[in-house]
């Protein structure tokens, strides 16, 4: 809440060690740590970047983000974002990442705009593909990376049916076997895995958050946090995440048992690779697919405030209403003043009231004039 106020505003200079200087234009998503914006570099017009911060930084906020950014620097794929340069401002007291703008809008907002807030499977395989080549990737490595943070939020669509983009390295880290992780970082409920609650997470942390984005993807729910499940687990003897087959009747059975190994609570019940994973999730879910091959669901302008996971429901709409009930009730004004004038002008007429007369005709004119404005504007917007 604290950081909230300390979001910059629009048209604030940032200004790196090498003297570069970019300017705010906008805000495109807000976290924990501080804000992402959309920045231009002073002087080139047209070189627009993403520019994510971390206010107030201690020592491992500095080293995560530096890991962040040295980590997408040396990694070259089509579905991650360069990062050109890690820096610290002294006087904001904020490290930086700039990197690529990807304009377009993260899953999580656009999941959250479908009827019923999920896709359909066809759907969901076009949206993923480049996404889990872009985790194979990762995880062929040497050390492997993983990610650690799989979910819609973390995924951007761009606009006119780019394939997905992959953000969010804030919780990546090497994976070397033998070694545990030792610090617990952030987690994400419903998409952090059970081992993210305690230590040692390794490739099959994203196998989870994999299946967890899947899930939610294809039933609009999210699945019930790790936690919950190991002691609902061991309580009641039942796991209580529902399959994704009981919550959409769509979503083919076998596709819902593969989400369930994936979203196994231990490791070694999940699928090996991220490879193995989704061969299962096509073989099954291609049956059903039509030619998909690019998509495009997002069109309003970004940049637009970041949706994260629990977040509330957008308020784009809940803006417009107010709009449309302020127009209603000016109608209503209007016609309630045309027939209180037409009174008045009839009884200036009979009482023969010259001026009255004249100024009640001249208001009948305009409200005459304003209804019929409103009128063909309307019928203009249908
Ligand atoms: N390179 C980028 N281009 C465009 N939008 C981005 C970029 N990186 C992040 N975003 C937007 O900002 C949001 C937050 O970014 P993220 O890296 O996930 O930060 P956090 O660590 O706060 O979760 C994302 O959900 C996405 O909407
Ligand atoms: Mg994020």
């Amino acid at each position: 809440m604290q950081q909230e106020q300390f979001i910059l505003p629009e048209s604030v200079t940032v200004r790196d060690p090498q003297g570069n200087r970019y300017v705010i234009e906008g805000v495109l998503g807000k976290g924990e740590f501080g804000a992402v914006y959309l920045v231009r570099e002073r002087g080139e017009k047209h070189n627009l970047f993403a520019l994510k911060e971390v206010i107030n930084p201690n020592k491992g906020d500095r080293e995560r983000f530096a890991f962040e950014g040295e980590v997408l620097k040396r990694l070259n794929h089509k579905a991650l974002p360069r990062v050109h340069r890690v820096f610290e401002n002294d006087k904001l007291k904020r490290v930086y990442l700039l990197m690529d703008y990807i304009k377009g809008r993260n899953l999580e907002v656009l999941r959250r705009e479908q009827p019923g807030k999920c896709f359909s499977l066809p759907l969901v395989l076009v949206l993923m593909a480049p996404i889990v080549d872009a985790l194979m990737y990762l995880h062929t490595q040497d050390p492997p990376i993983v990610h650690r943070d799989i979910k819609p939020a973390n995924i951007i669509v761009p606009v006119g049916g780019g394939e997905a983009m992959l953000a969010d390295f804030g919780s990546a880290k090497e994976y070397v076997p033998g070694t545990a992780t030792t610090i617990i970082d952030r987690r994400s409920p419903g998409y952090a895995a059970p081992e993210q609650y305690r230590t040692g997470t390794n490739p099959s942390t994203d196998i989870y958050g994999l299946g967890a984005t899947l899930y939610v993807l294809l039933t609009g729910s999210a699945p019930i946090d790790a936690p919950s499940r190991v002691i609902g687990s061991l309580n009641a003897g039942v796991d209580p995440l529902t399959p994704a087959n009981l919550l959409k009747p769509t979503v083919p059975l076998a596709v819902a048992q593969a989400l369930q190994r994936a979203l196994s609570i231990n490791m070694a019940d999940r699928f090996e690779t991220v490879e193995e994973f989704w061969q299962v999730f096509m073989d099954h879910g291609t049956q059903q697919i039509p030619q998909i091959t690019s998509i495009d669901l997002s069109q309003p302008s970004p940049p637009e405030p970041d949706i994260e996971d629990s977040g509330p429901e957008s308020p784009q709409k809940e803006q417009i209403a107010p709009h449309a009930k302020k127009r209603d009730a000016l109608r209503i004004f209007a016609g309630f003043l045309v027939i209180v004038v037409i009174g008045i002008a009839c009884f200036s007429y009979l009482r023969g009231f010259t001026v009255l007369l004249l100024c009640c005709l001249g208001v009948l004119l305009l409200s005459l004039g304003a209804l019929l404005h409103d009128f063909s504007s309307r019928a203009r917007t249908l």
